[in-house]
């Protein structure tokens, strides 16, 4: 069976350290982003310590671009065993200021764009008898201020993820959401840039509301994704972890 992943958004953030991550577990990893340049710095990075990876510009929404990325990914590394949906946006503000195209734009970019991927790159998984499929969903899942686009996403792909793991669990393929509470991305960064915090105090503020006293960085998600991607992990199906250093941060 070949060992290839993609990685949707892995030009940076939870994205980038998850590709790096299935790249050390021996995976030959597409790392998705909407510019193939923006990419580099994650390819260099795997190619680097040894690994294999090829970067594919795409937009997760498109369903013309999602098909050629994945029909070039089988073609140039191998069928896709893992998809990893982590391609994400934010466009926040209170239910009352909220425009259509900021709702459209963020059901789009999560939902449309983790249907789209894993409707082209099922076909490789089925063909296998084995696949990974990793949602990234989030704590704001459970509702949060600000978020009524993205909270909703978020917990449509714990639906979605639950239905993948009920169709495709007998053909060996497994599907699981991880729900972060605060990594400190560039998307963090611009939410604290948006209310007009300095990222250090923004940063210690969060961290203090946390139980294990600290803020996420990505590497504690793609560990978490390396996990529901082992071999190991095979009876798991369907289920949401959060990774937030306690029950709901
Ligand atoms: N950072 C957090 O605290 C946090 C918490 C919970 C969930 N998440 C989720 O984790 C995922 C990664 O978040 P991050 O913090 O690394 O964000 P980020 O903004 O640093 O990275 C997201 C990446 O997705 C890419 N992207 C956006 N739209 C795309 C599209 N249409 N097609 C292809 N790529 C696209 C961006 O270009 C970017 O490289 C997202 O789904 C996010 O919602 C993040």
């Amino acid at each position: 069976m070949s060992k290839v992943a993609i990685v949707t958004g892995a030009a940076r953030g939870i994205g980038a350290a998850t590709a790096q991550r299935l790249a050390q577990d021996g995976f030959a990893v597409a790392v998705l982003d909407l510019k193939a340049d923006d990419c580099a710095d994650t390819v260099s990075a795997i190619e680097s310590a040894g690994g294999k990876a090829l970067a594919v510009g795409a937009d997760v929404s498109d369903a013309e671009q999602v098909q050629a990325a994945v029909d070039r990914i089988a073609a140039e590394l191998g069928p896709p065993v893992v998809l990893v949906n982590n391609a994400g946006v934010t466009r926040d503000n209170l239910l009352f200021k909220m425009s259509d195209a900021d709702w459209d734009v963020v059901m789009n970019v999560h939902l449309r764009g983790s249907f789209l991927m894993t409707r082209a790159a099922q076909k490789h998984m089925i063909e296998a008898k084995w696949g990974r499929i990793v949602n990234l969903s989030s704590t704001s899942a459970l509702g949060n201020r600000g978020q009524a686009n993205y909270a909703t996403a978020k917990a449509g792909l714990q639906g979605f993820t639950k239905t993948l793991a009920i169709e495709l669990g007998k053909f060996g393929v497994t599907a699981n959401s991880i729900a972060p509470g605060f990594i400190q991305t560039e998307m963090t960064k611009a939410t604290a840039e948006r209310i007009g915090e300095e990222w250090e105090s923004y940063v210690a503020k969060r961290a203090a509301a946390i139980p294990v006293a600290r803020a996420g960085i990505p590497e504690d998600i793609a560990h978490t994704v390396s996990f529901f991607v082992s071999e190991g992990a095979g009876f798991i199906s369907g289920q949401v972890v959060y990774v937030a250093g306690g029950p709901r941060n």
